[in-house]
């Protein structure tokens, strides 16, 4: 049977959820970015301030100072596999603010959320009288000890806003097609007008391609289970083989495995480097003298520490972190 594409969206949420979505709950943007974009714009008011995860994905930011949203960030904590600090969102959050963001599985922390912290991340929430908004931008990109758990189960405790697209499940990025989803049973967001308002925002937007809008009950429905688990196997090796590597790297550390995504942070300890300055220098310095790109972590709000991704060609993988290794080397402290 030939599905409407924002009914087939509705249809693949629903396979996790403890209720239905029918499919004027979906909203198709122009993959996860622009549905991000839609998120803010229509949360915007004059006053109004937003809770982001830090370290976090460097858009949202950039996205806020568009639509004029003040940013206050609360921390994730390595120690505690990058779980958000509740109690710092507690004093963070006032009258004026609008919502927070959770990235799950995170970017650029690879880490995935137990159902016990989301449902805590949506009491919070609930408390604090916010709405969250959901990435799951790398929704079942998961192969460490915990599944992935979409906030939206959590709806009835706080209306979510869900942000996807099938650019990473489906390694499809160029395919312009994601979505941003009211998972919320109780219908707080339609009685609040915040439907109305995301519908008139995208009444102005670009639609995402018809052609691959035609394409995504396809691609969702046929796509074989065998490929995701390729993809999986392939990104646990990465993670494994990434994570065993970074060990043997003095100047840095790694706090967590990562358990999906495609990322994970690491934090330099620069008194063990002589001539580096701080992560901007050192992943200069790398880029130069090794060839190898690896993401200062003041890009996502960290400093001093990096982001490295390992959805790379293991032998490149290798490579790259052997090079990595050999720098911090040359540059090492002599004692
Ligand atoms: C890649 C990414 C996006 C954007 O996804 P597209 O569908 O390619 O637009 C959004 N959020 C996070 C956290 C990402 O890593
Ligand atoms: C950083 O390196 C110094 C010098 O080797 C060491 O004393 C310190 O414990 C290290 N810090 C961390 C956080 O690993």
């Amino acid at each position: 049977m030939h599905l409407a594409p924002n009914r087939a969206v509705a249809e693949y949420l629903n396979r996790d959820l403890p209720y239905k979505l029918s499919e004027d709950d979906v909203y198709l943007t122009l993959g996860c970015l622009q549905a991000i974009e839609v998120a803010l714009t229509v949360l915007a008011r004059p006053g109004a301030n937003i809770l982001f995860p830090r370290p976090g994905f460097p858009y949202y930011e950039s996205r806020a100072a568009v639509c004029g949203l003040e940013v206050r960030h609360f921390d994730l904590v390595p120690e505690r596999g990058w779980e958000v600090d509740l109690e710092a969102i507690e004093s963070l959050a006032d009258k004026n603010t609008v919502a927070m963001v959770v990235v799950n599985p995170g970017n650029p922390c690879g880490c995935v959320y137990s159902y016990e912290h989301l449902k805590k991340v949506a009491e919070t929430a609930k408390k604090l009288g916010i709405l969250v908004i959901a990435d799951e931008v790398y929704a079942h990109l998961t192969f460490g000890s915990k599944q992935f758990v979409p906030m939206g189960v959590f709806g009835s405790i706080v209306p979510v806003l869900t942000l996807g697209s099938i650019s990473k499940r489906w390694i499809v990025p160029g395919w312009r097609l994601g979505w941003l989803v009211t998972t919320d049973p109780n219908g707080i967001l339609l009685k609040t007008g915040m439907v109305d308002t995301i519908k008139g925002y995208l009444d102005i937007s670009s639609d995402p391609p018809t052609v691959i809008q035609g394409g995504v009950q396809q691609l969702i429905e046929n796509t074989k289970e065998d490929f995701f688990l390729k993809i999986k196997s392939l990104l646990k090796k990465a993670a494994d083989t990434g994570y065993d590597r970074l060990q043997d790297i003095p100047c840095v550390t790694c706090p967590m495995k990562p358990e999906g995504s495609m990322f994970v942070m690491v934090k330099l300890n620069l008194s063990k480097l002589d001539d580096i300055e701080d992560d901007v220098d050192f992943c200069v310095k790398l880029a130069r003298e090794e060839s190898v790109i690896v993401l200062p972590g003041i890009a996502v709000g960290l400093k001093n520490w990096l982001r490295v991704t390992f959805a790379i060609e293991p032998s490149a993988l290798e490579d790259g972190l052997d090079r990595m290794k050999a720098f911090c080397k040359r540059h090492g402290k002599k004692q």
